[in-house]
């Protein structure tokens, strides 16, 4: 896991290349939630400095942002502080070691797949922490060969996501691509999916 990379990163993560692509990546969230959100709860696994999520979560009744990383909700905690957000919390959390006891109607995982390295048990582990009926909302790169790091994957196959996230318990409502750019991974040109499923 990568977290001791994040843990040095924290300070620095925010750079004005990742809030544009949060920006991005949280238009087409926006997009495909429903009308009604606001007694729903809303967790962003992952959610690092919450540059996607913080943003999102007058939407819903709670929201919480949960990651491995201390140092990434230290920043997230000064965001709610300063910013007087309310009903948003952080939880250190890491589940492949332990799950939390809050569930999600809205669980998203943004650009957090890629640095986990058994996907099949982070799925079904992130199909527990839904609430029946509750949606997966997953951001990630498609599958990249350009891309070649021993600690991330280089991106994901849409059929053998679909068939992890069905062996997950989930059933896969959406996935497609919505975004390409130059250097967005690993400084190579990339393309990002967004996949809904339901459990
Ligand atoms: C690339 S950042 C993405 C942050 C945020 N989701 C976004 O889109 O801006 C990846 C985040 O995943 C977290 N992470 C990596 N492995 C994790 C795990 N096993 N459990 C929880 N968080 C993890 C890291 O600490 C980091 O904050």
């Amino acid at each position: 896991m990568s977290e001791n990379v994040f843990n040095q990163m924290a300070n620095h993560y925010d750079t004005p290349d990742r809030l544009a692509l949060a920006e991005i990546i949280r238009a087409e969230i926006r997009q495909n939630l429903p009308k009604e959100t606001n007694q729903k709860v809303f967790i962003d696994y992952g959610g690092g400095t919450g540059l996607v999520s913080l943003p999102l979560a007058n939407l819903f009744k709670e929201t919480w942002i949960m990651d491995a990383s201390e140092a990434m909700l230290t920043v997230t905690d000064q965001k709610i502080t300063h910013g007087h957000l309310r009903d948003v919390y952080t939880q250190l959390a890491d589940l492949t070691n332990d799950l939390p006891n809050q569930k999600a109607d809205f669980l998203l995982v943004s650009l957090v797949l890629l640095h986990i390295p058994d996907t099949k048990l982070i799925l079904k582990k992130l199909a527990d922490l839904l609430n029946p009926g509750g949606q997966l909302f997953i951001i990630d790169f498609n599958k990249n060969e350009a891309v070649n790091h021993p600690k991330v994957h280089n991106g994901f196959e849409h059929e053998e996501l679909k068939q992890s996230l069905a062996e997950a318990g989930l059933t896969p409502l959406k996935l497609e691509t919505f975004h390409e750019g130059e250097n967005l991974f690993m400084k190579q040109p990339a393309s990002l999916f967004l996949a809904i499923s339901q459990k």
